[in-house]
């Protein structure tokens, strides 16, 4: 297993890879949701707001995670993980976790502090993630599963109240992903 950033040479197969993993946990409409996603994400989020990882097993691609910026007015350097997808049948082996550590890493490097995600809080409780409320930091959109906002400082043990309003990339910028 290889971890490694995403290029844009891969963007078909990593969306294949979303629609598919999406479409196997979430039904097909889902799927095809998500694989768009991926694809509208990177081509229309300028390179400095946008990072991808990806996990390779001999040369084929079996999961993948993108980092894309939110902006709040005192200006942190902060993204959020959206989204993340394992094939499903390397799924549970601790492909995920690895993989996102790796992102983490590569991310703490370019001096990024804080990050946020939207999802499933028993996974992402497993990489640092912590439950946050929207008095500490509010979310771009209107959440309409509000315990899957979760966030962790990248330089201290908590993440510290952050005032003000945050926006998202324009492809993350629809009600129908929150
Ligand atoms: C969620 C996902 C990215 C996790 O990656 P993974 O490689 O399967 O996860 P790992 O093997 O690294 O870690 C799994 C651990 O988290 C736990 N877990 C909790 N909720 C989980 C969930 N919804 N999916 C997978 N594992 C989950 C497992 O019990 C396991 O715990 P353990 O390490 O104590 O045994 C992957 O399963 C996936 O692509 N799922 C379908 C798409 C999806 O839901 N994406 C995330 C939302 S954007």
């Amino acid at each position: 297993m290889e971890f490694e950033k995403y290029e844009s040479s891969s963007a078909d197969e990593v969306k294949k890879l979303f629609t598919s993993v999406f479409t196997d946990s979430e039904g097909q409409d889902e799927g095809e949701l998500i694989g768009n996603l991926v694809f509208e994400m990177q081509e229309t989020t300028k390179p400095d707001d946008i990072f991808g990882f990806i996990a390779k097993n001999e040369k084929n691609i079996i999961g993948c995670v993108f980092f894309t910026r939110m902006e709040f007015e005192n200006k942190i350097n902060a993204f959020i993980l959206s989204p993340a997808a394992i094939a499903t049948q390397h799924q549970k082996q601790g492909v995920g976790q690895k993989l996102i550590e790796f992102g983490i890493n590569y991310l703490k490097k370019k001096n990024v502090k804080l990050l946020f995600t939207y999802g499933d809080p028993s996974f992402y409780s497993k990489i640092g993630f912590k439950y946050i409320s929207e008095n500490i930091a509010k979310a771009p959109l209107k959440l309409t599963y509000p315990e899957g906002w979760l966030a962790q400082s990248l330089v201290s043990e908590n993440v510290e109240p952050i005032t003000g309003n945050s926006t998202c990339v324009s492809a993350l910028n629809n009600q129908k992903y929150w």
